[in-house]
């Protein structure tokens, strides 16, 4: 052993020397460079220590690089000589690489781990033969698909070593020019599959995809149409025969394999929709073992792929009719499948790309399906309310994203989204079903004045239809419950049932707010606000023969003098009086009951002025007369008979004396605000014309 290696150590000096004398030999030109490098990679066959062996070639190298027969260089130069310098660096190659591979040590695990490591920092040798083949001139495409890629490749697949492996197909993709690449696509992929199962082929391929896709971009109009072609069919097959043969790769694996030639076809082959729906295939076909998907990196390879053409077109749309990204996302969990949920409305957000047809809405809902209805058992208590909220209000905006020109579409697209918001529980209604109402009403707008003519069969797409499909929608949110929200939405409905003439229709809609404000608004706060939108819009429908506006505003008024609180009921009682001097309505001047109404939020008024003097020992706010007042003008002006001057000379020596007699304690806010009143009143006096003579006889 001890003789072996004193033998080994003097042949290690030996040939050094020999090498030096070599280089000496060649550049003094006495004989072929070739001949002098043949013998010299022989003679290193005798060095059988793989250490040494390395380093005795890397040696070689150095002192014979600048010697290398190459075409033009120094020392010699036709096609022969680039031959054969290839030869030398190819041999040379094969012998250092068969000594890196002997390399692999069998010991011990933490000697062995050193030894790897080592090793790996052997490997830079091996890979230079490679980067030295790229630089020799002469190897041009026809040299390198005929001889130096079927050889390195040779050597690589024989070599079995997964570290080798691993290292040298990535080297052989960085060093050699893309152009190369695209022109042996066939020839390199077909080693993959060979290579061992446990080699990284994943990130190997992908860097591979990365570069030609760079480089395709780069260059798309010196690339022959037909070379993209076959390059995306030949990596799409050449990965299905990766991944078949690497039975163990882990699915996360395959995946990115996936993510990455989609890369590849985003960029290469923007406008080929059906590669990316092939990619997507490919994907569902792999996952199709699988139930769902539970590795976390998985998951986020697969929320990568889906989300790829998003970024890419910037549009939905053109997702949408993808047949396979529906069938990829089935695989995903329920917590992912929100999550690709959000990424998609916000992807249609940003670009504000509208959704035009009903198949399209379908299809989208799916997708987002979701968000739309309880995929887990999560219970309530788990929910994050802010995300939750955050998530619906995006469904609600996502709602005003859908439209469509024509209005029997847009009618489909209406139903399409009623349908799926219908089955998303009491908890998301009120989210979404606002949004979906008032998208009908401007369909219903559009459609205001037109008369709908019956095509055919179908029932052509008319207001009056509309109308029942939001009554039902409307009637849904009695589950939740939220009568304050449906009140609202029966009163929208009902303005835009007025727009359109429908009388009874419009009457529906009100009779069901007040049958929602008599049953179930029941706090008292809510009920002011009801009442004021009930008062609000009342006040501006036209549509009421006699009959039912008396019906309506009777009621109205009859629960503005139920209200829990005097001030409520007063300004409710006080308001009502627009309900009978509607300005552009002739049929709706009806003095006395607007006279009516202004004595009864008196009389309201100062029975709070009481009971605020009993409870607290000074009097109310005189705002409420304040207000008062001011009606009284507003329908003076407006020449209501019933309100003469001297009934308002009454108010305001009422509100003075009411003021004085509580000179302790005046707030300002009433002060001021009579002040200005009592100064309004002066100036239209000052003004003169025909308002001036009307309020002439007040003194202020
Ligand atoms: C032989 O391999 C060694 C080790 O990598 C390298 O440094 C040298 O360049 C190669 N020799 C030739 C002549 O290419
Ligand atoms: C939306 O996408 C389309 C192409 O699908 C593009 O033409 C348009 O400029 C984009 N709009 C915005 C606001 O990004
Ligand atoms: C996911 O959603 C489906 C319904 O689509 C449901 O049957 C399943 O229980 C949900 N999974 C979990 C873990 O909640
Ligand atoms: C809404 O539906 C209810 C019954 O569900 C019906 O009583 C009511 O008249 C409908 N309203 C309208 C405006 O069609």
């Amino acid at each position: 052993m001890v003789f072996r290696l004193l033998i080994s150590t003097n042949l290690f000096s030996m040939l050094a020397t020999s090498y030096r004398d070599c280089s000496v030999y060649i550049k003094s030109k006495e004989a072929p460079a070739k001949d002098v490098l043949k013998d010299l990679v022989e003679m290193c066959r005798a060095i059988q220590h793989p250490m040494r062996g390395l380093f005795l070639r890397s040696y070689l190298s150095q002192v014979s690089r600048d010697k290398l027969p190459d075409i033009g260089s120094e020392y010699e130069g036709d096609a022969d000589t680039v031959m054969d310098a290839v030869d030398f660096v190819l041999q040379n190659f094969t012998e250092m690489n068969k000594l890196w591979v002997r390399m692999l040590y069998q010991g011990p695990g933490r000697v062995r781990e050193k030894h790897e490591k080592e090793r790996s920092e052997l490997r830079d040798l091996v890979g230079k033969n490679l980067h030295v083949l790229s630089q020799i001139e002469g190897v041009e495409l026809e040299l390198y698909k005929d001889t130096v890629l079927p050889r390195v490749l040779e050597q690589v697949i024989n070599c079995k070593d997964e570290l080798a492996q691993y290292y040298l197909m990535d080297c052989i993709i960085q060093v050699f020019p893309d152009e190369y690449h695209l022109q042996t696509l066939e020839t390199l992929l077909a080693a993959f599959p060979q290579l061992q199962p446990t080699v990284d082929i994943k990130t190997v391929l992908s860097q591979l995809m990365e570069r030609l896709s760079n480089y395709a971009a780069s260059s798309t109009d010196v690339l022959p149409e037909f070379l993209q072609v076959e390059a995306f069919s030949k990596l799409s097959s050449a990965i299905g025969r990766v991944i078949e043969a690497q039975i163990d790769m882990p699915i996360v694996g395959s995946i990115s394999l996936y993510v990455s030639l989609l890369t590849f076809t985003l960029r290469v082959h923007p406008d080929r929709l059906d590669y990316v729906d092939q990619v997507l295939g490919a994907c569902v076909k792999k996952l199709s073992g699988t139930t769902k998907l539970e590795d976390n990196r998985a998951i986020k390879q697969v929320v990568a792929l889906l989300s790829a053409p998003l970024e890419k077109y910037d549009d939905i749309v053109t997702a949408l009719t993808l047949s396979n990204y529906p069938r990829v996302m089935d695989h995903l969990d329920n917590g992912t499948n929100k999550v690709m949920a959000v990424v998609i409305i916000q992807s249609i957000m940003k670009n504000s790309s509208c959704i035009s047809t009903a198949d399209k809405v379908e299809v989208l809902f799916e997708l987002i399906k979701g968000l739309i209805k309880d995929l887990d058992c999560t219970s309530a208590d788990e929910l994050d309310e802010e995300d939750f909220g955050e998530e619906q209000n995006s469904v609600a905006r996502l709602i005003h994203m859908l439209y469509n020109d024509d209005p029997e579409e847009m009618l489909k697209i209406l139903c399409t989204v009623k349908k799926h918001i219908m089955s998303g529980g009491p908890k998301r209604l009120p989210f979404t079903v606002p949004p979906l109402i008032l998208s009908a009403l401007k369909l219903v707008r559009r459609l205001q004045g037109q008369d709908g003519e019956v095509v055919g069969e179908e029932m052509p797409a008319t207001p009056k239809k509309i109308f029942q499909i939001l009554n039902q929608t409307i009637e849904a949110l009695s589950s939740v419950p939220s009568p304050e929200l449906a009140l609202r939405l029966y009163l929208e409905c009902a303005e835009a049932a007025n727009d359109c003439d429908l009388e009874p229709v419009a009457y529906e809609f009100f009779t069901q707010a007040f049958v929602l404000y008599e049953e179930e608004v029941a706090d008292s706060k809510a009920q002011v606000t009801a009442i004021h939108l009930i008062i609000g819009t009342l006040q501006r429908m036209n549509v009421f023969g006699v009959e039912n506006r008396d019906t309506l505003t009777h009621k109205a008024t009859g629960y503005s003098a139920k209200l829990l609180k005097k001030p409520d009921q007063c300004r409710a009682v006080y308001a009502c009086s627009h309900l009978f001097w509607v300005d552009d309505q002739d049929g709706v001047k009806d003095g006395e009951r607007v006279l009516l109404c202004l004595k009864r939020a008196l009389r309201i008024a100062n029975a709070a002025q009481q009971m605020a003097s009993v409870t607290r020992g000074s009097s109310g706010p005189v705002t409420l007369f304040v207000e008062i007042l001011n009606k009284y003008l507003y329908f003076f002006e407006k020449g209501n008979p019933q309100i003469t001057s001297a009934a308002i000379q009454g108010l305001v020596e009422l509100i003075k004396t009411e003021m004085q007699s509580d000179s302790t304690n005046v707030s300002p806010a009433p002060d001021a605000f009579f002040s200005s009143t009592l100064r309004y009143i002066q100036f239209q006096k000052q003004k003169g014309g025909v308002m001036g003579e009307k309020y002439a006889p007040i003194k202020v």
